[in-house]
């Protein structure tokens, strides 16, 4: 077992006790040891051979190979790092960022820097961490870099630059993307839907100017510009609301796009409170209260999968020319879940809570473990 697979299994035993000091402080610990375990996690290349998943298992979509039909979601390599660490593990696929034109320091508030807090007995966390990142040139140099593996497809996540002018954000968000294109990636994310930036909408009002305008854009120069197979998918709240998601699939399969995650981080702060555990609700009101933030986690799960097989039955109806896939992000943590996602023709996953809560017990082994449950339920 690697040091990291050890202080990820103590600090799964540990988190909740840190819910027994004052909030601030807490909220201090929980952000700082997040940063420092992430950095240290995406260096932690399994000393295995690599697990690759049985070839039943894997889902082909876009000309793409994905070995598993889950992968990490966006905002745990937020610089291109990581790669090789989840590729042995077994994931479905990797990305990247989410990325700017400019580089961004993120959020500091408080004294507190990128600030985070898990609420593990609930299965759920925040955070305001405010898109902190390299920049699209320097992350895409890192992904040109990487040494592929069979069945893990590499994405780039990015995004126009919160609170630039449309004028100068949507060029510079093509040229990223252009640029992304160059060094290769597989697929690309536009998160339109962070919580901790202006200008990200949650409800995603399919009639928002600025919305489509961004989409029109990047379908003129980016979408019809490819001179190869580049799926381009976007990335929408959890908190869109299930009335506009037959009109955003349709927005997107009229403008060329390959495909809709659904999705980002919620802000329901009040009605997740309930959900929240008693002996959590100290850090959750403060976390709340002075960051606002995005919640990710199990309240999530019932979301996700709605609105996805909303998109999907949408995207059936639209019958589209090209191929068009839903993406379930969102309180998807078991085997179960994905399932549940296949059931509604939801074949692709992403998970970013649920994964770290069974890398603290699996470790690098993730992947193998999860691949196993799924046999077990096919058969
Ligand atoms: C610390 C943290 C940072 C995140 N950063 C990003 C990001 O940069 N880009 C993005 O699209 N989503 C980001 N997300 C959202 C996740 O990709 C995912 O949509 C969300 O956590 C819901 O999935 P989950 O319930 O499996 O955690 C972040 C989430 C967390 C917890």
């Amino acid at each position: 077992m690697s040091a990291i697979e050890t202080i990820a299994r103590l600090e799964h035993w540990l988190r909740p006790v840190l819910h027994t000091l004052p909030p601030h402080l807490a909220v201090r610990l929980f952000s700082d040891g997040r940063t420092a375990f992430a950095k240290a996690f995406a260096d932690d290349v399994p000393q295995h051979a690599g697990f690759h998943a049985p070839s039943h298992m894997a889902v082909r979509a876009w000309g793409l190979e994905f070995s598993m039909p889950i992968w990490n979601a966006a905002g745990m390599f937020k610089n291109g790092e990581g790669y090789e660490v989840v590729a042995r593990q077994g994931a479905g696929a990797y990305v990247a960022g989410t990325t700017t034109s400019v580089p961004r320091v993120g959020n500091v508030k408080d004294g507190i820097r990128w600030p985070a807090a898990a609420y593990p007995r609930s299965g759920v966390a925040s955070n305001w961490m405010g898109l902190p990142n390299e920049g699209h040139a320097a992350v895409a140099a890192r992904l040109s870099a990487l040494t592929r593996v069979a069945g893990c497809p590499v994405g780039a996540s990015v995004s126009a630059d919160p609170g630039m002018d449309q004028n100068l954000a949507l060029p510079a968000l093509a040229k990223g993307m252009r640029l992304y294109d160059r060094v290769g990636v597989d697929y690309i994310e536009l998160n339109e839907s962070c919580p901790n930036v202006p200008g990200h909408d949650a409800q995603h009002d399919v009639l928002d100017a600025g919305l489509l305008q961004r989409l029109d854009y990047v379908a003129h120069h980016v979408l019809a510009t490819r001179t190869r197979n580049l799926p381009v998918v976007v990335k929408f709240s959890t908190d869109t609301n299930p009335a506009y998601v037959d009109d955003l699939v349709r927005v997107l399969i009229e403008r060329g796009f390959d495909g809709i995650i659904l999705g980002n981080t919620s802000t329901q702060y009040v009605a997740v409170r309930p959900l929240i555990d008693k002996r959590e609700q100290a850090v959750y009101d403060h976390f709340t209260r002075s960051f606002g933030g995005g919640l990710s986690g199990r309240p999530l799960r019932d979301v996700s999968l709605e609105l996805c097989a909303r998109a999907r039955r949408a995207a059936d109806a639209c019958a589209p020319t090209r191929e068009f896939h839903v993406i379930r992000c969102g309180g998807v943590s078991t085997a179960a879940d994905i399932e549940a996602s296949r059931r509604e023709g939801i074949l692709l996953n992403q998970w970013y809570v649920g994964y770290f809560d069974a890398f603290g017990v699996d470790g690098h082994n993730v992947y193998r473990r999860l691949a196993a449950q799924l046999v077990a339920m096919r058969t």
